[in-house]
């Protein structure tokens, strides 16, 4: 019997590639150059299953291009590269990767706010340009982490994950926004009080993004909700570019109507806003909070889970849209 046709889109791990092809006829992109639309239709007809990583977007125009196509599998959480909606009218099926990456990448969140709160990134450049000559009182100094109040906008797991690290390990107090709230087992498990998104941008010390990116997260923070915030206070981005307008965000730290921002995503990326390289008191990462050998080994496990569980064994794992 032919083997399914599958296709991964980008550079993976070669034992990914391996067990893959021990139920699929496999075409691989290894060279890690990103594919224009164009180049991933033209690979892509034929194929009845796709390895997606998060960046390759998803839409009807390739549906409609590559109607053998059943199952895009992403080796990410997030999956805004899909439209979701298209996909289910295709009748093709989505999965991502949850569960596997969130206390790495909870940790990695909690790492950037503590890098940008005791300005780490800012600190090491200085040192490196040779600059440090003499010890000064105000010598890079940030705000506190313990005993700070920690502002959670997006209370799924990966929040959840850093409400815990910020009120177990920091003694911090936390309040967070989600769409709905937790149940109170759940909230007196991560020391976490729901509290609205005015309040929380009025009150933390520490704000940390960990929404989906969908249209109507788009610009969940704008100027308008800078403003609300103290301007001692640090903003974490771990979510997705597009839930902060960084073009206001460049204005606000430049003008220093916030102390500091961390961030890992960006509006556009891998493109960055010039204005952030600019200024000095953000740290930049280039999406990498889930980002450790063991996890995104589990997240490639997990998409090839979903596409042999779904061509072979007509069972998904993580399905979106079964
Ligand atoms: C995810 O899984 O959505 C992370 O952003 C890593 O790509």
């Amino acid at each position: 019997m032919n083997k399914p046709k599958v296709l991964v889109a980008r550079s993976i791990f070669p034992e990914t590639i391996a067990r893959l092809s021990e139920h699929f006829e496999v075409e691989a992109n290894q060279s890690d150059e990103s594919w224009t639309k164009a180049q991933l239709i033209a690979r892509l007809k034929g194929k009845q299953g796709v390895f997606t990583t998060g960046s390759e977007r998803i839409d009807a125009e390739v549906l409609d291009a590559c109607p053998d196509l059943k199952i895009c599998a992403n080796m990410a959480v997030g999956y805004n590269n899909f439209d979701i909606d298209a996909m289910t009218a295709h009748g093709v099926l989505g999965t991502n990767a949850p569960d596997v990456l969130t206390e790495t990448t909870a940790d990695f969140g909690f790492a950037l706010l503590m890098a940008t709160a005791r300005r780490i990134s800012e600190s090491e450049h200085f040192l490196r340009a040779g600059k440090w000559e003499k010890w000064s009182y105000d010598m890079f100094a940030g705000s506190d982490i313990h005993g700070s109040t920690l502002g959670i906008i997006g209370m799924g797991r990966i929040g959840q994950g850093i409400a815990k690290r910020g009120a177990l390990g920091f003694g911090m107090k936390v309040i967070y926004h989600n769409r709905s709230r937790l149940e109170a087992s759940l909230e007196a498990e991560c020391k976490a009080a729901y509290v609205g998104k005015e309040e929380l941008l009025k009150t933390a010390d520490h704000v940390v993004l960990v929404v989906p990116y969908t249209p109507a997260s788009h610009h969940t923070i704008g100027a308008a909700e800078i403003a609300l915030m103290k301007p001692t206070a640090t903003l974490i981005n771990i979510a997705r570019g597009g839930i902060v307008d960084d073009a206001a965000l460049a204005v606000a730290l430049r003008e220093k109507r916030i102390a500091a921002a961390g961030l890992d995503v960006f509006e556009g990326e891998p493109k960055v806003n010039p204005e952030l390289l600019k200024v000095p008191n953000v740290v930049l990462t280039p999406h990498i909070a889930s980002a450790t050998v063991p996890t995104r080994r589990a997240m490639a496990d997990l998409a090839v889970d979903n596409l042999i569980g779904y061509l072979v064994h007509d069972k998904p794992v993580t399905p979106l849209n079964p």
